[in-house]
């Protein structure tokens, strides 16, 4: 027998029984949720991950769908335990889903919801920081100051890396890879090399501009620049070049700095391992905004120590909420507490479309046809789309699903 976990009840004679496995940034997603006639309970455990134990103790009886977090084992038992009680959905408050057996979920019916498009930009500038707080060595140079150990300029003090005219690579071109591509881009005029198994054909239109044919005939007709490149030079400056890699050790290979954004999955654990480190450059810089485990950081921890100029920025780690031995002492190591996420907008928008996707599944309501388009769901001005903004898994469940057009629809009133 599970023991009993301590909740916050709002609306408690709410007709729908949603739990949020942690309190979530923002009221609009707990409001939206009373206002359609849901019982929302919040766990308010002051442990920070939760057991499969804390999270059956939770869904108890009777639960119509659960809120649920990126720590969290979501696998057969929690599912099986969330179909007894009558559940419908569970949404990971977190685009990635890696902590849910996503199989298990379609053996009992549960939609299985996740966040993207709304973090986006804030982990894409928080790739972009580290990669600055790395190159320019920002921690040390604050730790140094806090010592009181600054006594004069020195020619030689904290000296870094120069990021303009340098050559950055992504791994893993998608969402928040491409975003971060045209901050380095456009921020400090790097070249791109990048590498996925799919052409980000967005990110390659925005630094070319447009293709060559309508290139070629918008600059003979209005003798104006077409391209990022293009700008650049009539400015006088060097144009931004940009290659797709034909493989990943080509990118490792050519970068100064590197950035990691593919989704974690069998393909890529430990993509980044100690023979793929050695083909990097002594003095690269390696960030990591994805998920831990696709760097073997133990490996990682050896080549920092062997390599003092090559620099690293982590913002997760392999075996969460810990660290690799030795990774605390690396000076050439920058580390934040998975936070790429964490600004007020992102974070209130993750809960608000974690509880409609769970909302949308308790009201039978369709999946809305494209996830990465949802600003009419978080504008807190309108009453959001009836339809569930994404569920992984909606093809596995229903064959016949009706997709949601992109013209929001209001929710009808109850
Ligand atoms: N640190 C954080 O707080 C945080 C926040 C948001 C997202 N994330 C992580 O970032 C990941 C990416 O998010 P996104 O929204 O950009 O997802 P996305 O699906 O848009 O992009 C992922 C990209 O990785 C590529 N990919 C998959 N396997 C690959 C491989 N073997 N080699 C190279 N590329 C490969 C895919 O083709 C895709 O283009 C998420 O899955 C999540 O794990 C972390």
């Amino acid at each position: 027998m599970a023991k009993p976990v301590s909740i916050e009840v709002w609306n408690p004679s709410g007709k729908y029984r949603v739990v949020s496995t942690k309190p979530m940034p923002g009221t609009r997603w707990i409001r939206l949720l009373t206002d359609q006639d849901c019982r929302v309970e919040i766990c308010t455990e002051k442990k920070t991950i939760l057991s499969v134990e804390d999270i059956l103790s939770l869904i108890g009886n009777r639960c119509d769908g659960v809120i649920g977090q990126l720590t969290e084992d979501w696998g057969e038992v929690l599912f099986s335990a969330l179909r007894r009680a009558g559940g419908k959905a569970f949404s990971n408050m977190a685009v990635g889903y890696n902590n849910v057996v996503v199989g298990a979920a379609n053996k009992y019916g549960i939609a299985v919801g996740n966040t993207p498009g709304v973090l986006t930009e804030t982990t894409a500038e928080l790739a972009a920081s580290l990669s600055l707080a790395a190159s320019r060595r920002i921690v040390e140079a604050d730790q140094f100051m806090r010592a009181g150990l600054y006594d004069g300029w020195l020619p030689h003090l904290f000296v870094g890396n120069l990021l303009k005219g340098q050559t950055v690579g992504v791994i893993g071109a998608g969402r928040i890879g491409s975003a971060y591509a045209r901050m380095m881009i456009e921020g400090f005029k790097m070249n791109l090399i990048y590498y996925d198994l799919y052409q980000a054909t967005r990110l390659e239109k925005f630094v070319t501009g447009m293709s060559l044919l309508a290139f070629s005939i918008y600059n003979c007709i209005s003798g104006l620049v077409s391209s990022y490149g293009e700008f650049l030079k009539a400015n006088g400056e060097q144009p931004v070049t940009w290659k797709r890699a034909s493989s990943m050790e080509d990118v490792l290979r050519e970068a100064d700095v590197i950035s990691l954004h593919p989704v974690l999955d069998k393909t890529t654990y430990h993509l980044i391992n100690k023979e793929r480190l050695a083909i990097m450059k002594k003095e690269a810089i390696l960030v990591n905004a994805s998920r831990g485990p696709v760097i073997d950081e133990a490996a990682l921890v050896e080549h920092l120590k062997q390599n003092p100029m090559f620099r690293v920025g982590l913002d997760v780690f392999e075996d969460e909420p810990f660290m690799k031995p030795g990774l605390a002492d690396m000076k050439n190591a920058v580390v934040v507490p998975h936070i790429a996420s964490a600004s007020k907008w992102t974070r209130e928008g993750m809960a608000t479309l974690a509880a409609l996707n769970v909302l949308g599944k308790i009201k039978g309501y369709p999946i809305w046809s494209d996830p990465n388009r949802i600003e009419s769901f978080l504008d807190e001005n309108s009453v959001p789309p009836a339809a569930c903004p994404s569920i992984v898994n909606a093809k596995e469940l229903d064959d016949c699903i009706t997709y949601c057009s992109c013209i929001p629809q209001p929710q009808p009133a109850e």
